[in-house]
């Protein structure tokens, strides 16, 4: 049994605690939001994650998990330490570092009267070099100990999706630790020992560029495939079958190959600007990633092209979005792409009212203005058409009486996951983003 820190308590955070806390460690999450310590404390988590609670629940009223803001007395107890703090993006693209060597400070002073010797490890993602160009000459003076000798430093990138943040954990597709020195990623592998997966050792600087990597891979995915709908629209070809014959390609594999309004969240839009904007700090214009991002962009306008085509323009006209979180599932609204969707609805004019499951309460902050809806049937009522923005399981439940409520019933599904005959059947219009046959439109 090991003791483990883990500072920050998020949503990569408390998933790497509780996985530890399953796999029988004790575990210990340092937050500086008071808050969050609290409701830790309490056995509940500040975000939507059903399974996750429920472990860690179990875990905290066992006392194998327990939470405080005191992060360096934290570090002193602990043999190991997983740095899980936020790395958001800045204006440039670049992420901000601040969270990371706050975070690596309060790690040296909880080193610096400790005596034996423990492994640091960077878990939040962070460009390459981060880890022993930012985070090790932090640790090192805060502590006044050396790396390698005193400590071990390891960069372990986390895999997981939001939505089943733990069970991505526990099964995760690989493990990738990357170390300054053998001993520290030996101890680090160890600790994983009894979780199956692929397993990868290397370098801090390699760990660091394959989640940068991984993360654009599926950017590019996402972008590629909506660039081929694009097209297939413009040309009088759904394209669903077309990247469902495509996915078939083992080289190529089904996953994220579904046109849509663009991906959001807290990973992908960041992870793609903070490596273009590292290529470009070593003399590489990375043509690839630039497009990748200008693709996302423009991609709501497609939702927005199908819904003019179908109503003519929108100004005045009563448009319902249903979804506001980045995905069905969740109440992340972090890059959301219902943002720049509903701006660019509010520019022409169009009278907004939105639903979500989960998101209205963070959302309203960003946009305090637009009418919020207290269910789907009520956002959808009397409106000129309806946007589906995100995936949420309970929008397929829509029945022929809520759509024949509408004024207007078009549903321009931005997503592709309704079943267009059951909204035919409901008696309203199915238009699916990437859908170009000739008349449907
Ligand atoms: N969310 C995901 O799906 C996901 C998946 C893989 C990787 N990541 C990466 O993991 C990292 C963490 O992401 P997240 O979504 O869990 O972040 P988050 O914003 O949900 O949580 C970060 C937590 O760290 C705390 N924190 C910040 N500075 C601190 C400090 N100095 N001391 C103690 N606590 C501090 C914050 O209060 C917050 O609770 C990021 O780099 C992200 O890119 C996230």
């Amino acid at each position: 049994m090991m003791r483990i820190c883990v500072v920050g308590a998020g949503y990569v955070g408390l998933a790497t605690a509780v996985m530890f806390g399953k796999l029988g460690h004790e575990v210990v999450c340092a937050d500086k939001d008071r808050d969050r310590v609290r409701t830790v404390k309490s056995g509940k988590i500040p975000f939507h994650e059903p399974y996750l609670e429920r472990e860690l629940a179990k875990l905290v009223k066992k006392r194998i998990l327990s939470a405080t803001d005191a992060a360096a007395q934290a570090v002193e107890d602990s043999n190991f330490i997983f740095i899980c703090v936020q790395t958001p993006s800045l204006a440039s693209g670049r992420i901000d570092t601040r969270p990371v060597k706050l975070a690596s400070k309060t790690v040296g002073k909880g080193l610096r009267d400790a005596d034996d010797y423990k492994v640091i490890v960077m878990k939040s993602t962070v460009v390459p070099s981060t880890t022993d160009s930012v985070v090790k000459p932090i640790v090192e003076e805060a502590s006044g100990k050396t790396s390698s000798e005193d400590f071990g430093l390891c960069m372990n990138p986390e895999f997981l999706q939001e939505g089943h943040a733990l069970k991505d954990s526990m099964q995760p597709s690989r493990i990738v630790v990357g170390s300054e020195d053998r001993r520290a990623g030996n101890l680090l592998m160890g600790l994983y020992e009894s979780i199956v997966a692929p397993k990868i050792m290397t370098d801090l600087r390699s760990a660091e560029m394959i989640k940068y990597a991984s993360n654009t891979g599926l950017a590019t995915k996402i972008s590629f495939a909506n660039e081929i709908a694009n097209m297939c629209v413009r040309i009088g070809i759904d394209s669903e079958p077309v990247l469902k014959a495509v996915g078939m390609d083992p080289r190529i594999g089904p996953q994220f190959l579904k046109p849509g309004l663009g991906f959001g969240g807290s990973c992908l839009p960041k992870d793609v600007r903070a490596l273009l904007d590292k290529a470009k700090s070593e003399g590489y214009e990375s043509r690839l990633l630039a497009s990748i991002l200008a693709i996302n962009e423009q991609q709501p306008l497609e939702g927005i092209r199908l819904l003019e085509n179908a109503i003519g323009d929108l100004s005045g006209k009563r448009i319902a979005v249903l979804g506001l979180s980045f995905k069905g599932g969740v109440d992340d609204i972090r890059e959301t792409r219902a943002i720049p969707l509903i701006r660019e609805l509010r520019d022409r004019k169009a009278k907004v009212v939105a639903y979500d499951p989960m998101a209205i309460g963070s959302f309203k902050k960003v946009m305090p203005r637009i009418e919020y809806a207290t269910s789907a049937a009520e956002c959808i009522r009397s409106a000129d058409g309806c946007i589906v923005q995100a995936d949420w399981a309970e929008f397929k439940h829509l029945g022929s009486s809520a759509f024949r409520r509408m004024k207007n019933p078009v549903v321009v599904d931005g997503r592709r996951f309704l079943d267009p005959d059951t909204v035919r059947k409901a008696g309203a219009k199915y238009l699916g983003v990437g859908y170009g046959t000739p008349g449907q439109q």
